[in-house]
């Protein structure tokens, strides 16, 4: 009697093409809801494979307009620039994150003439550039200076919203940012947006990142600055203190491990776009398991994905762009 029911349940309309769409609109995916991190590296003409990202790479400017063209063809919308250093120096205080040596800072106006329609965001964050690989200034006992690290984040985002980027998206974690920017920015504070890493966990995910962005810390880690995997009340008022200061958008990262704070923070501030990293090593987990034959790399991703839309995502910062870009092209993602 059960099995009939549930028999005629699936042939009844429920389950028609037509209305499986009704029921998922608010989780469809499509190129608006995606940005795409790029790694720019200070050797122009490079493509550097990162190796426990397959399929990522490093970029040098010249190589960015080649590369991107297909994508902004397929619908790229968005791109989320990280500089990496090899050649510039690094310092106590990250001198070259806003040199005018700095490959994002030479990356931005080319961007801005070859894709017009291409919105630029840059991470904001001092980890690629300082001698010890943490993410603000440091005392000599090693503990972090918060305003002088705020003060150079600052200037940092000020760099990059003069050179051209739409958004200025600070990573570091420290008490504060969001203000130092804002007040930083001065004139540019009308046309260039904050989207602050709001709620950034403490988080093994981050490993293959390190070696893409020759970022990690030379000594110690950085419990004392990102949050706690367990708590969600330090998340709920990361989140309340940047909207406090100003914030335009908000983010969660790492995603999969983390929809729950996603919810809770895009059902307190639903006036707010709410965007999740999938970082480096949600990537290389899916990759490397479609990779292995454990399961299919399409229905995996948008597993996902769908996942964090219906978490509360509107933007998903992910590395598989260019693999959804062409998907979508093939047809709908459900
Ligand atoms: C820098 C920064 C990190 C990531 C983005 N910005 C690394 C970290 O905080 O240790 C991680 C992104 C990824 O893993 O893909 N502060």
């Amino acid at each position: 009697m059960i099995k009939q029911e549930a028999r005629n349940i699936l042939q009844s309309g429920y389950f028609h093409p037509v209305l499986r769409k009704w029921h998922t609109s608010s989780t469809s995916i499509s190129a608006d809801n995606l940005m795409y991190p790029i790694f720019i590296t200070d050797a122009k003409d490079a493509v550097e494979p990162i190796k426990n990202m397959p399929g990522v790479y490093r970029y040098g400017v010249n190589q960015l307009k080649s590369i991107l063209s297909p994508l902004v063809k397929q619908g790229l919308k968005s791109v989320l620039l990280f500089g990496v250093i090899t050649d510039l120096e690094k310092d106590k205080t990250g001198s070259s994150a806003d040199s005018t040596a700095n490959p994002v800072v030479q990356a931005i106006p080319n961007l801005r003439k070859w894709f017009p329609d291409l919105v630029i965001a840059c991470d904001v964050c001092l980890c690629a550039y300082t001698d010890h690989g943490h993410c603000g200034i440091l005392y000599d006992d090693g503990s972090i200076n918060n305003m002088d690290s705020i003060r150079r984040i600052g200037e940092i985002a000020y760099s990059y919203g003069t050179a051209g980027a739409h958004i200025v998206a600070p990573s570091c974690m420290m008490d504060g940012m969001i203000a130092a920017i804002k007040s930083s920015l001065g004139y540019l504070v009308h046309s260039v947006s904050v989207l602050s890493y709001s709620a950034k966990f403490f988080s093994s995910f981050y490993g293959p990142f390190r070696e893409a962005a020759k970022s990690a810390p030379a000594f110690g880690d950085r419990k004392c600055y990102q949050l706690p995997g367990g708590s969600s009340g330090l998340a709920q008022r990361a989140a309340e203190r940047d909207v406090r200061e100003g914030a335009d958008m908000l983010m969660v990262k790492p995603g999969l491990a983390y929809l729950d704070i996603v919810k809770q923070i895009k059902s307190s501030h639903p006036e707010y776009p709410m965007f999740i990293y999938q970082v480096s090593g949600e990537y290389s987990m899916l990759y490397l398991a479609a990779e292995n034959g454990i399961m299919d790399l399409k229905a995996g991703v948008t597993e996902v994905l769908q996942s964090m839309r219906r978490a509360g995502a509107d933007v998903i910062i992910t590395y598989f762009t260019p693999k959804i870009l062409e998907w979508l092209a093939e047809g709908d993602l459900s």
